[in-house]
């Protein structure tokens, strides 16, 4: 039998995602159950359905020699389907081929109605909702879901983001890549390469962040006497670069939850939000989704070691 793919990613930040996304689960099937909805898990960025992780155990408070282990832990796809009652249907895209093939094998377990696509997630979400039952279908009205978007690093793009927002029927959970975004923000904006400039472009869903973030310098003279081209130089720091992306997501999503940071070794590296664009169903959303932050909040600070 063909060995499964390993998929080792995260530490302990990954685990409070994980856990605050299946909070947000349980509380969302069990608030919509006898409503009448047809509800949607999708994982855009489904990986194999398990993680593989290495912990260290024993030490002097164990009183045992220190080992390193590997564990399985459930990943997203298999943490969502343990949910109760479960997920009309589950949707899993995944770009890479041996981890479509993981996630098949995953389908063969559980007795729910699971789809898998292979291709970037941006493009698959597209066909998702704009295809039948979410268009052209007498039951549209009646389809809801729960989009997890948890990329590696900047691979959402903002018009996913919007088209997500225009359905006004899916709660959006987005794990934010803050320190990639600020890593591709040279001090300089001379610095910024073209591919740099697209890709942090696509993630703001404009180009407003240049004039935002940098200020122009006056021209200096060199030792030599020689002037030098005036340089353009960041001066937005982290918390103000974070903003102007929440601010983003404000200008497409009426509801834009207080993000629960993600640490590693102390640093901020990930934002965790939940969007949503579903008037009639605010109250109970943000009933949910404020438990689910203040409750990770605290832990996503206390252990942030990788
Ligand atoms: C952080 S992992 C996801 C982990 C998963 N949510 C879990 O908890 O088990 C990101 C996954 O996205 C996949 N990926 C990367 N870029 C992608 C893209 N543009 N479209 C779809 N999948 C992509 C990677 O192969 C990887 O498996």
């Amino acid at each position: 039998m063909a060995q499964k793919p390993k998929h080792e990613f995260g530490g302990p930040w990954t685990e409070i995602k994980l856990d605050a996304i299946s909070e947000y689960l349980d509380f969302y099937q069990n608030a919509l159950k006898n409503r009448g909805f047809e509800t949607w898990y999708v994982d855009a960025f489904a990986g194999t359905g398990e993680r593989h992780a290495k912990t260290v155990i024993g030490g002097i408070f164990d009183n045992a020699p220190v080992e390193h282990v590997e564990e399985v832990l459930a990943g997203s796809a298999r943490r969502a389907l343990a949910i109760n009652p479960p997920f009309s249907h589950y949707w899993f895209a995944e770009q890479r081929p041996t981890r479509v093939k993981a996630l098949e094998a995953l389908r063969e377990e559980y007795d729910a109605e699971i789809s898998i696509r292979r291709g970037d997630a941006n493009e698959q979400l597209r066909l998702l909702f704009a295809s039948s039952p979410w268009e052209n279908h007498r039951d549209h009205w009646k389809q809801r879901a729960v989009v997890f978007l948890d990329p590696y690093g900047m691979s959402v793009g903002f018009d996913t983001l919007k088209m997500l927002a225009e359905t006004k029927r899916v709660d959006v959970w987005y794990l934010f890549p803050r320190k990639a975004v600020i890593q591709q923000l040279s001090n300089k904006v001379s610095r910024i390469d073209q591919d740099k400039r697209a890709s942090l472009n696509r993630i703001f869903g404009c180009e407003d962040w240049e004039e935002r973030f940098y200020k122009a310098q006056p021209a200096q003279h060199t030792l030599f006497g020689g002037p030098v081209t005036p340089e353009s130089v960041r001066m937005a720091t982290g918390d103000e670069i974070a903003a102007f992306a929440r601010e983003r997501f404000g200008e497409i999503f009426d509801f834009v939850s207080d993000p629960i940071p993600l640490l590693i070794n102390g640093r901020d590296f990930f934002e965790l939000y939940c969007f949503s664009n579903n008037p009639r169903a605010f109250d109970l959303i943000k009933k949910g989704v404020n438990h689910v932050v203040k409750k990770y909040t605290p832990a996503s600070r206390q252990r942030s070691d990788p």
